[in-house]
């Protein structure tokens, strides 16, 4: 039997030494023992951005990027998208199998009765300026709600860490809504509990002056699903900042609103934004080789395509694809599709996009959709938190019950001055 371990030759001293491979991981921890001196700190891993650094074992979400695959607890996305809707998606996540139809009840019955909140919130959010944007807003009050509910830092408390998952994704939709009302100067529309978790966001966006509002069934399924695309994907930047955050401990408010703003940045959920505002500007299939020159020359980044993980297709992105059409039958055809599938057919004709693997992922045509769907731009990003809400919270629990786990604190490769003496301000050069 071959031997479960790594041999390493330290050749600046001959020493060798043997650490033990689990899962097709090292710890890191190991190589400590590979030192100069008995003073040395000994060796470390220098991985900017964590390109191959797991920080976890995780059970939730299995990626294969070379081929295209992501797998929920095990099952694969396109039969998630296909035939489970988000909150049986959100359990799935969070408690590692699918619901019995009783289960299923009571998490919908809990979700959907916490998704009002505290009327102070509401003046919280009429204190932004109106044009603010409601990813700045959805922070902000998500941070917030950690003041309304001080026994949200029982993190070790089951019973609390349960109701605040609850809350969280009842009320992340509530936020985005409430944000995006007061944005165009609309009262806010309360949440209305007969109506499905997706179908309920809408009347929440887009209730007008009639008693009850009646969602278009297409738009409402065609929501859901985005949500179960968005809903976990393993350890990305905003995820990692969840763990990272909670690993201190903090309440869970506080963590998911620092991974909320780690994903308002253009290179991860703020991209489905820029995308948009790209395919606005590029304005006509014609006008694509100028644009694709211009990404080539490095002027910038042709946002929606290219993934850490993903080196071959996103499959996200494909059954995106798919439901564009069921949408647009409904909302009439976005001319924004048009100049995206040209994109994306000349990009990938080109040996700049093929060379370095860079194909759509799922914000290339996530925005186009919403913009069929009547969603401004700048709530785009908020749709993806509405949608990563339960992977952060699963992830947040996940963490907190490894043994393995400790606060979050990345080792340096120190390059600065060695010692030296303070000098007084008059003897300064
Ligand atoms: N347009 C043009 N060139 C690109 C792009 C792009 N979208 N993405 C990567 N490259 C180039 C990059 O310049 C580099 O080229 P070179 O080797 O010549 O220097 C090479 O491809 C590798 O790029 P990288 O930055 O080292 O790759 P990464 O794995 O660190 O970055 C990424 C992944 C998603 C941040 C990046 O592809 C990107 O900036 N994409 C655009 C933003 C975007 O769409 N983000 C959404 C990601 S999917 C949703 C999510 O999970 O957030």
């Amino acid at each position: 039997m071959p031997k479960s371990s790594l041999s390493i030759t330290d050749n600046r001293t001959g020493r060798q030494y043997e650490v033990p491979v689990q899962d097709g991981a090292i710890r890191g921890a190991d190589l400590r023992q590979i030192k100069l001196a008995d003073d040395d700190a000994g060796l470390v891993t220098y991985d900017p951005g964590f390109m191959n650094t797991a920080a976890c074992r995780s059970a939730i979400t299995y990626i294969d990027g070379d081929k295209g695959i992501l797998r929920y607890r095990g099952y694969p996305i396109e039969q998630l998208a296909a035939r489970s809707t988000f909150l049986e998606t959100a359990y799935l996540l969070l408690h590692g199998e699918l619901p019995s139809a009783t289960e299923l009840d009571s998490w919908v019955y809990g979700v959907t009765h916490h998704t009002i909140v505290h009327e102070s919130i509401k003046k919280f959010i009429d204190g932004f300026h109106h044009d603010a944007h409601p990813m700045g807003m959805f922070v902000s009050t998500v941070a917030a709600l950690s003041t309304f509910y001080p026994e949200a830092k029982q993190i070790q408390d089951e019973t609390s860490r349960r109701n605040q998952i609850f809350r969280l994704i009842a009320k992340a939709p509530t936020l985005a809504a409430f944000a995006h009302r007061h944005s165009v100067g609309m009262p806010y529309a309360y949440p209305d509990n007969d109506l499905s978790y997706s179908g309920n966001f809408l009347n929440m966006m887009f209730r007008a002056t009639e008693v009850k509002y009646t969602p278009n069934k297409t738009l409402e399924h065609a929501l859901d699903v985005l949500f179960i695309l968005h809903a976990d994907h393993e350890q990305n930047c905003s995820t990692s900042v969840m763990r990272s955050v909670g690993s201190s401990h903090a309440d869970p408010y506080s963590c998911m609103a620092a991974a909320a703003a780690a994903l308002y940045g253009p290179l991860h959920g703020g991209a489905n934004e820029e995308v948009l505002k790209l395919l606005r500007e590029i304005g006509s299939k014609d006008r694509i080789p100028a644009y694709i020159a211009r990404v080539k020359r490095g002027e910038f980044r042709l946002m929606g395509f290219g993934h850490r993980i993903y080196k071959n297709f996103d499959p996200r992105a494909q059954i995106i694809k798919q439901i564009a059409d069921e949408v647009f039958e409904v909302t009439g055809k976005n001319p924004l599709i048009d100049i995206a599938v040209e994109l994306e057919r000349i990009a990938l004709q080109d040996d700049y996009f093929v060379s370095r693997k860079l194909y759509p992922n799922v914000d290339f045509y996530s925005g186009i959709i919403y913009e069929a769907m009547r969603f401004p731009l700048d709530l785009f990003p908020v749709l993806f938190a509405i949608g990563r809400t339960p992977g952060w919270l699963a992830q947040w629990q996940e963490m907190l019950l490894d043994k393995d786990q400790k606060i979050a604190r990345p080792r340096q490769v120190y390059t600065g001055a060695s010692q030296r003496d303070y000098l007084p301000i008059e003897r300064r050069g």
